[in-house]
């Protein structure tokens, strides 16, 4: 391995395609960070391929070359930015799945003081953006994470002109009524923010 190399996980469940294009906006902002390897993987699906509906199964054939995520990944990594869309008001069943796993890990302690992120998409502007990346960071105090949000120094959060995902505590997108609002370039540049900040923090905390 590399010396020095900061290694970035990004982790998201997506059903209709809006968290995994903040997803890789999120690792743009960490591969800009310099010497910083990035790791895009997807959670396991538990809807039955028989109830899959078209948007679905076109969503999983563009996402399908993405790896699905293991145990590994979250101890390669310095730091994670876990991507759920919001389920009422919270984190998908798919990702509290995946967080569920790591019994092993917390037994270990072995993620601990590493550096994390959230990011969410919401169908509607005040469906639960804050309360889904709010509650997904409880697991990650448990596990000895440290997590991180995006501070005001990120001027796209001032936006009020215009409609728009993002906030301290995380990166988010609004994906309208029919999930077919892709993240404005406003949300995506946030989402490279919070990308960039996980790897930057990382980064002092791992002293890479
Ligand atoms: C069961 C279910 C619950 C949802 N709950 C909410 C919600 O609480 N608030 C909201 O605004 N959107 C809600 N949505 C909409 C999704 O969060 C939204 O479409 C999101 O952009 C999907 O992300 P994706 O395209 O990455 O799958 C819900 C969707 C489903 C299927």
């Amino acid at each position: 391995m590399e010396k020095n190399k900061l290694n970035i996980l990004i982790v998201f469940y997506s059903m209709t395609g809006n968290v995994a294009k903040l997803a890789k906006a999120v690792a743009e902002g960490a591969m800009s960070v310099k010497d910083t390897e990035v790791r895009i993987r997807q959670v396991e699906e538990l809807i039955p391929k028989e109830k899959w509906n078209d948007i679905m199964k076109k969503v999983k054939e563009e996402l399908k070359d993405i790896p699905i995520a293991s145990m590994g990944d979250l101890e390669w990594a310095d730091g994670i930015a876990f991507g759920t869309p919001t389920r009422y008001g919270n984190m998908t069943a798919q990702m509290k799945e995946y967080i569920d796993e790591t019994g092993g890990l917390w037994q270990k302690g072995a993620l601990e003081n590493k550096v994390a992120g959230i990011f969410t998409s919401t169908s509607t502007q005040h469906g639960g953006q804050e309360t889904t990346i709010i509650t997904s960071m409880v697991p990650l105090f448990h596990l000895g994470m440290i997590v991180v949000g995006i501070p005001y120094s990120e001027q796209r959060l001032f936006a009020f002109d215009s409609i728009s995902g993002g906030s301290p505590y995380g990166a988010s997108s609004i994906s309208g009524p029919k999930a077919d609002r892709s993240p404005t370039s406003n949300e995506l540049e946030i989402a490279k923010t919070l990308g960039r900040r996980i790897a930057e923090v990382s980064r002092k905390i791992s002293g890479k």
